[in-house]
């Protein structure tokens, strides 16, 4: 599975994005170790709070099926019909899968002309994860 092949499956999984509210669409294309992906869209919701990322439905719908560990996921956004040159993931996203994933899983951004990629340690350095519970 290549960086490109990644993110067509995400701009395909945004033309599911239900986001009447903002018109920012998103997909997100989730890699397992598997070599299954797991694809997923944002989900707004009138009283906005429970809207859900594309990210985080791309990551509950893996965990849902068993799969714990992944290697990369490409997102892809914009509004309306246009993608932007990078739509990254918000904090919650980050910190949602700093809990399944390690410092050199890979966010592959922009979209299909352009990519960019950065790591799990570079988006979101210094973080808190189940490793600072442990007594
Ligand atoms: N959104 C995502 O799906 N992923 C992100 O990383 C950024 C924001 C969605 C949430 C909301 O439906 C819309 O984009 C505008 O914030």
């Amino acid at each position: 599975m290549t960086d490109k092949e990644l993110m067509e499956i995400a701009v395909k999984a945004r033309e599911m994005s239900y986001s009447p509210y903002s018109n920012f669409r998103v997909g997100a294309a989730l890699l397992g170790l598997s070599g299954k992906v797991y694809t997923g869209c944002n989900v707004e919701n009138a009283g906005y709070t429970p809207t859900n990322c594309a990210e985080r439905t791309a990551l509950f719908k893996a965990i849902s099926e068993g799969e714990h560990e992944f290697t990369a996921i490409a997102i892809v956004g914009g509004l309306g019909d246009t993608l932007n040159d990078l739509c990254a993931p918000c904090g919650v996203c980050r910190q949602a899968l700093s809990e399944f994933c390690d410092n050199s899983f890979r966010f592959i951004l922009g979209n299909p002309k352009e990519i960019k990629v950065v790591t799990m340690g570079e988006i979101l350095p210094y973080s808190f994860g189940k490793g600072d519970l442990k007594l």
